[in-house]
């Protein structure tokens, strides 16, 4: 109830300006959310004849932003043009960062002007989730490269996108993250102190713009590790997890592999008495680890992986019946050596100094490892005693026969 009176407080302005479409979103009179754009949507729709036909507009310049809101962790701008059409934009803030999560747009085929000879007359919906993640709060998110989201019959590309929500003090912030696509030099060397006027917020890899030149991408680095805990509610670890992750998934034919960035990962959980989880969430990348206890063992037994993939679409796979990392319960479970793990048909993980325990967890330490080169060893082991033992009976018998042979020489010798 409250909230929606927030909503109704509210207030949109619009201004026009030569270089894109331009709101300011204010609340309580003072600037809350604001945006500079520019939009080409392209969208195909049927018409009489069976046959489809594309309409191609761009995002006026006179919109209005009635039902935008403002909130201190949720903001809608939502633009409304023409004939009924409007786009929404959601964003996010959590932490020292704030996100987009969703774009609606909808449009009406009954709008003759731009969908002439439509056979449907109804307001057609379509979502998309953007690649406008990790903005450093107070900062505005500026992309000038071209980005284009595909989603079902429409094509939306926009440029010189600069947008700040959750817009602190009243004015706009100078600060700048931008998206990875205006960076000059996006993957040679991992940035360490690049130019830094304005905090750069690392974008998952945009689709480069209009020259698609398909040059061979380079190896990726070997993955951060990165150190992970979940806290029971009384501040103590209780579940501890340490690893460097490549995720490599399919999408249709194309096959993509990227590296779970730990730095700035949220990580929330919960530790239970027969299962406990872990969820990691960094750029576009989030994991649902679910560990099981079976009484003396533990582990991981389900898998759930969703990219948010550079064209706006979305990669989920899960796996719920898998016996990875397994360990005795009151131990962790060790593996250094880069791991090769298929979970789906359409995703692999590559793992890199592996340790967890999720259960058990003492003192917030690590209890004794088990190790999986050791696992690997193990069976040499027996093997090596077989070994020595069979050579040792050999040793034994030859012995004897020989002891036997000489008494029995020595036998026919005193008898004789
Ligand atoms: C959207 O873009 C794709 C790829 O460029 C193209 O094949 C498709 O026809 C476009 N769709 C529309 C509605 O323009
Ligand atoms: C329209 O085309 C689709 C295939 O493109 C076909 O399956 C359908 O029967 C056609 N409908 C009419 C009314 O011709
Ligand atoms: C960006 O990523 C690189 C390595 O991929 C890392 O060294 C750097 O700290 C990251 N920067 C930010 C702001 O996250
Ligand atoms: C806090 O955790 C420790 C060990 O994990 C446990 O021994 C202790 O009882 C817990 N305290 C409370 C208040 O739950
Ligand atoms: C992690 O990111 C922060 C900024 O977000 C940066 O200051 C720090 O150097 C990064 N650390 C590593 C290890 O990349
Ligand atoms: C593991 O499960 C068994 C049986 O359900 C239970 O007795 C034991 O306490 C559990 N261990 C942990 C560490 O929760
Ligand atoms: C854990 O599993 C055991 C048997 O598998 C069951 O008796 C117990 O109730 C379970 N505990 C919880 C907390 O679910
Ligand atoms: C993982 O995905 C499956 C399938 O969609 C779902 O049923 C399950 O609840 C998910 N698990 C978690 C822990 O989110
Ligand atoms: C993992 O193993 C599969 C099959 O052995 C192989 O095709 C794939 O390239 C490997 N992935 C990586 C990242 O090494």
């Amino acid at each position: 109830m409250s909230q929606t009176l927030f909503f109704f407080i509210a207030l949109g302005t619009v201004f026009q300006l030569s270089c894109g479409t331009q709101v300011n979103v204010t609340k309580d009179d003072k600037l809350c959310l604001f945006a500079n754009l520019m939009l080409h949507f392209s969208v195909s729709y049927e018409v009489t004849g069976n046959k489809s036909q594309t309409a191609t507009f761009e995002l006026p310049e006179n919109v209005t932003a009635d039902g935008s809101t403002c909130d201190a962790t949720k903001s809608t701008l939502k633009l409304s043009f023409g004939d009924g059409h409007s786009l929404s934009v959601d964003f996010t803030a959590s932490g020292d960062s704030y996100r987009a999560d969703l774009i609606t747009f909808i449009y009406n085929l009954n709008d003759t002007t731009l969908f002439n000879n439509s056979v449907s007359e109804d307001a057609v919906t379509v979502k998309a989730e953007p690649q406008f993640t990790n903005v450093t709060m107070d900062t505005c998110y500026s992309c000038h490269s071209e980005d284009t989201i595909q989603v079902d019959s429409v094509n939306m590309t926009m440029w010189n996108v600069l947008i700040q929500a959750f817009v602190s003090n009243g004015s706009k912030s100078e600060q700048m993250t931008s998206c990875a696509a205006d960076t000059p030099t996006p993957t040679p060397t991992p940035a360490g102190n690049a130019t830094t006027t304005a905090p750069v917020t690392n974008m998952t890899s945009t689709a480069p713009p209009p020259p698609p030149t398909t040059t061979p991408t380079p190896p990726l680095p070997t993955p951060t590790t990165g150190n992970y805990s979940v806290k029971a509610t009384n501040q103590s670890a209780c579940l501890l997890a340490n690893f460097g992750l490549r995720i490599g998934y399919k999408q249709g034919s194309k096959y993509e592999e990227l590296n779970f960035e730990p730095n700035g990962t949220q990580v929330t959980g919960l530790c239970g008495v027969n299962s406990s989880e872990l969820t990691l969430e960094s750029g576009p990348v989030t994991l649902v680890f679910t560990f099981t206890n079976d009484t003396k063992k533990f582990r991981l037994h389900a898998l759930n992986v969703t990219v948010k993939t550079s064209s706006g679409s979305v990669f989920f796979e899960s796996n719920s019946s898998l016996s990875l990392w397994e360990a005795s319960i009151g131990s962790s479970y060790m593996c250094k050596k880069e791991q090769n793990v298929t979970i789906t048909e359409e995703l692999e993980l590559l793992t890199f100094n592996v340790r967890v325990q999720p259960f058990a967890v003492k003192k917030g330490l690590f209890s004794t490892a088990e190790d999986c080169q050791a696992d690997g060893e193990s069976f040499l082991v027996p093997i090596a005693v077989g070994v020595a033992l069979l050579v040792l009976i050999l040793i034994v018998l030859l012995a004897y026969f020989i002891g036997r042979k000489r008494n029995m020489a020595t036998g026919y010798e005193s008898f004789a």
